[in-house]
């Protein structure tokens, strides 16, 4: 099956919008950090090894804690970072990356480093005039958001006046707030130093190849629209499981949880890209528009603790097993307190109150240490009204399911009834497969070289709007808060354990069974 849509894949060729960018000056800060040594640094070397960075470009490190470093120490760090990327890529590529990259040190809340941040990329600029076009990378602790862009604000960095030439944009990472109110101080401060169209809110499961392609799939074929409802559906699951633990990130998953870290952003994004109704253009705002209608129809949680069980089950792992190795427990990982309460896994299910999805239920769960690393969207069709294979399993088939596979293999499955080959009509299950690598041949790039790119070329499309982000905090926070809400006795809405290695607590399970389903075993 692969290799004939790979043959006509090749024949028909395809329509590709990606354009080249126009010169512009990349600030990150936060530039010796997690996020810019794994993701952010690899997805611009890659960008260049596409061909798809700007005539002329600079990177500036901005780190606003510590001792600075000086430009040649800072490409060194950038060169080690780089160098298993740079084996593979052309000689002189690396060289031509590293000769670009500068370095600034600085306070965060120091007015002084942003006016010599200004003079910087003045200084930077050049005749292509790429210092008047500046992408501000926050790749830094979400605590020092706020007074970065402030900073920038004040210091000319933040809103242009009308007809300057170039632009200054800011991509902002998540966690955007830690619930609903702080996320709108943080909008707040935000919205006071820049214009929304500034303002880039990064949720890397956007730019994942296979997240992009569900509106692809559901709106460039007429086959799967007419059955994308109430009337054949008959409940979706997204899954998106981990096999690693916190790792090093204990201090800051203690802080955020699995809701905040995954369900108010990637799940809810994801949800939203399977339930909304087609934009007339494929372009930011109308998607956008279109984004937030689904995200207003979601029915709210139930404000009674003891009523939330019934929709949202949480969970924490205990000392299990994960690929044959024995592993501890989130308790007694590096940097998270022997007592904690947080929660590592989430399980719920949601209510979309419109004509399309009504008494279609969508399951969300989402988990550390679970059995392996698989992010996935079934879709399951209603059972046929009527079988005519009554004398078969007595009339009992499995029902058509359709899998978006998110990663690691990405692609799409469906599940459809088949006879057996064979003098006697025996029925069974097949599955047909289409596996993205196999079928295009190439490497699926990181989400971040897509985002990347797109914010360099001014189109917000696949970052979340204010809006968007508020909504998702709307539905979300009164769960936080009953879960934090403990009164004077054992929380209402209890932390369940689950060994780790295994699919979580049983009490995810009773979410589906009393609806007369069951989980997928992806
Ligand atoms: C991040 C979360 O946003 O997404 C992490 O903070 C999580 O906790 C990660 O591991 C998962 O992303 P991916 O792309 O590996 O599925």
């Amino acid at each position: 099956m692969s290799e004939a849509l790979s043959t006509r894949f090749q024949q028909r060729g395809f329509e590709c919008a990606e354009s080249r960018p126009e010169p512009c000056g990349i600030v990150i800060f936060g530039p010796l950090g997690d996020l810019t040594r794994r993701k952010l640094l690899p997805s611009l070397f890659h960008l260049l090894r596409r061909g798809l960075m700007p005539d002329d470009w600079f990177i500036l490190g901005c780190l606003t804690r510590g001792e600075p470093l000086t430009d040649e120490a800072f490409r060194e760090q950038v060169r080690l970072t780089l160098a298993a990327d740079a084996a593979r890529a052309p000689a002189g590529l690396l060289d031509d990356f590293v000769r670009r990259c500068f370095f600034q040190g600085g306070g965060a809340a120091d007015p002084a480093f942003y006016r010599s941040l200004g003079a910087r990329l003045d200084a930077l600029g050049g005749p292509s005039g790429m210092g008047a076009r500046r992408l501000f990378y926050l790749a830094v602790p979400p605590t020092l958001y706020e007074p970065i862009v402030t900073g920038l604000g004040k210091a000319g960095l933040g809103r242009l006046p009308k007809g300057h030439p170039g632009w200054n944009r800011v991509i902002i990472e998540k966690p955007f707030g830690r619930d609903l109110a702080s996320a709108k101080a943080l909008s707040q401060a935000v919205g006071d130093a820049l214009d929304e169209e500034q303002v880039y809110r990064i949720d890397h499961y956007l730019g994942k190849e296979t997240v992009q392609n569900i509106l692809v799939l559901r709106f460039a074929n007429t086959i799967f629209e007419p059955l994308w409802n109430r009337r054949y559906i008959d409940h979706v699951q997204i899954t998106v499981a981990e096999a690693l633990g916190v790792e090093h990130r204990g201090g800051y998953y203690e802080e955020a949880g699995c809701l905040r870290d995954m369900f108010q952003n990637h799940m809810v994004q994801m949800l939203t890209l399977v339930a909304m109704e087609p934009p007339a253009r494929f372009e930011a705002g109308q998607y956008r528009d279109e984004k937030i209608k689904l995200l207003r129809s979601i029915r709210p949680f139930p404000d009674d603790p003891t009523a939330l069980g019934g929709h949202v089950v949480r969970g924490q792992y205990t000392a299990g097993t994960a690929g044959g190795v024995e592993v501890p427990g989130y308790r007694a990982e590096p940097r998270v307190s022997a007592d904690s309460s947080v929660e590592t896994y989430a399980a719920m299910r949601v209510s979309i109150d419109n004509w399309r999805w009504k008494g279609v239920p969508f399951y969300l769960r989402s988990g550390k240490r679970l059995p392996r690393r698989i992010s996935e969207i079934a879709i399951t069709f209603r059972d046929v009204p009527h079988s005519m294979f009554s004398t078969f399993n007595d009339g009992a088939m499995p029902p058509n399911v359709l899998v978006l596979n998110v990663q690691p293999e990405e692609g799409i499955s469906l599940t459809v009834e088949a006879k057996q080959p064979g003098p006697k009509t025996c029925m069974g299950s097949l599955t047909m497969r289409l596996d993205y690598r196999s079928v295009f041949g190439v490497e699926v790039p990181e989400a971040y070289e897509r985002l990347l790119l797109d914010c360099m070329n001014g189109d917000q499309t696949l970052f979340v709007r204010t809006d968007a982000l508020e909504a998702a905090w709307e539905l979300l926070t009164p769960v936080l808060a009953a879960w934090e809400d403990t009164g004077n006795g054992p929380s209402r809405a209890p932390l369940r354990q689950y060994p780790a290695g295994s699919w979580g607590p049983a009490e995810a399970d009773d979410l589906l069974r009393d609806d007369g389903r069951c989980w997928r075993t992806p």
